[in-house]
């Protein structure tokens, strides 16, 4: 097979076969395919698409590139939950232990933040001594005993992902529909789990703009775990508006102990609860009205936050912070934005938002970057919410004074008004299930 005929056959529109596919994977993995070939490939599927064959041939050949998570012995409850990535998205913080209390097998690889989005690992990491990265017998051994584990991303776990998005990375070729899904759910595929529910985030903040382009992301992932016998489902939640009120490390992890603790954002319960049913339902073979009471029982006893509490000490976290986020105490810094007149407030933009939270030290704009857990912006007001003049709009947090400014003039820019009520937006905007597709 030569790559140049593939690359040419693509750019045609033609349908590539399972070995085209899967020879150029693997031999692009082993090094022997030049950047140059396989850029131009990928660019040829930005612009001819591919079939669902082709996107799962591309799934498969990516999660089968390296190493494969086998969860067997846990039956047939194991599950993982993935966000394609938003602004204040602590969701898994909070959805994870409400799964493990209710009976499902939380076994989960999650990313660190880059950009404006946030990444469960920084903010596990908040936590002293928590360790994301465990042997396979400890991963192992954690999910036996206490029903969840949540690590980082192994560099063994589809290798050929994690070079293609690198390229994809740098050529403009991150935006195609095929490509995303693929990505994403080989890494899922490899990871193992029998039920996989994915959270794609649509708006401003996320990759997916459009609701439409957000429901074929999230039908064409769905189609693909189904195809490899994976319970797979979606939920297309509105990433116009970061989530909840917190954004950054330490602020994320106290807003979902609140959660846990049976308060926390109307926003934040919304996603959470609704994602929680959902894997309940597919993991625990629930139908969707017991899936959610399931849920909702979990969080009002209590279960999940001591689920939470049991978690982070297994994995070697200082359980007191989890008891008592207060101890992880506020930023050294920290600027107040007032409100100049009366109105309410129209949108409160999730990018520039992240961005700011990324200039205080939240987050990274390179991978190498090191971030400050306790940085980050608490917004009092979001979309709909009526404002007085003088009132606190949102508090910036930093460990150094001169990222305060910078930041504050972007907050300033994403919060917008109107003197007239606003329609408080939606959270949820869908659930994919296989069956509706
Ligand atoms: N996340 C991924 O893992 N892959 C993509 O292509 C986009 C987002």
């Amino acid at each position: 097979m030569r790559i140049y005929d593939v690359i040419e056959k693509k750019k045609h529109g033609g349908e590539l076969s399972k070995e085209e596919i899967f020879e150029t994977v693997y031999r692009y993995t082993a090094g022997e395919l030049p950047d140059y070939q396989m850029s131009a490939l990928m660019m040829a599927i930005w612009f001819c698409g591919m079939s669902d064959r082709e996107t799962f041939d591309l799934t498969e050949a990516m999660a089968t590139s390296g190493e494969t998570v086998d969860l067997s012995a846990f039956g047939d409850r194991t599950v993982d939950k993935h966000s394609t990535g938003g602004v204040g998205d602590k969701t898994t913080l909070i959805v994870a232990p409400i799964v493990a209390a209710a009976g499902g097998t939380v076994a989960k690889m999650s990313g660190r933040g880059l950009g404006h989005t946030g990444g469960t690992v920084d903010k596990l990491e908040s936590f002293p001594g928590f360790r994301t990265s465990l042997s396979p017998a400890e991963f192992v051994n954690q999910v036996r005993t206490h029903g969840i584990a949540v690590i980082g991303q192994s560099a063994d776990l589809a290798p050929a992902d994690k070079k293609l998005y690198a390229l994809r990375d740098v050529t403009a070729t991150v935006d195609s529909i095929p490509l995303i899904a693929s990505s994403i759910m080989s890494k899922k595929l490899a990871a193992g789990t029998r039920s996989i529910v994915l959270d794609v985030k649509c708006g401003n903040g996320a990759f997916m703009r459009t609701p439409k382009d957000a429901k074929q992301l999230a039908e064409t992932m769905v189609r693909i775990g189904t195809a490899h016998g994976r319970r797979t489902a979606a939920v297309i939640s509105n990433m116009d508006i970061p989530l909840g009120h917190a954004v950054g490390n330490t602020l994320e992890i106290m807003e979902a102990v609140e959660v846990l603790q049976g308060g926390g954002p109307k926003d934040l319960r919304t996603v959470c609860l609704t994602l929680a049913s959902l894997i309940i339902g597919l993991s625990c073979q629930k139908s969707a009205d017991e899936a959610s009471v399931l849920a909702q029982e979990m969080l009002s006893s209590g279960k999940a936050y001591q689920k939470f509490c049991e978690w982070i000490a297994a994995q070697g976290g200082d359980a007191s912070y989890a008891k008592d986020p207060t101890r992880f105490g506020m930023a050294t810094c920290r600027l107040d934005i007032i409100a100049e007149s009366d109105g309410y407030v129209a949108a409160c933009n999730a990018a520039t938002v992240g961005t700011a939270a990324m200039m205080l030290g939240a987050g990274r704009q390179t991978k190498e970057d090191v971030i400050d857990h306790r940085a980050g912006i608490l917004l009092f007001k979001k979309p709909s919410d009526h404002v007085v003049r003088g009132e606190t709009l949102a508090t910036l947090y930093a460990e150094r004074q001169e990222l305060l400014s910078p930041a504050a003039t972007l907050v300033k820019q994403a919060l917008t008004y109107s003197p007239t009520p606003i329609v408080t937006p939606q959270t949820v905007y869908e659930t994919v299930t296989a069956d509706k597709i």
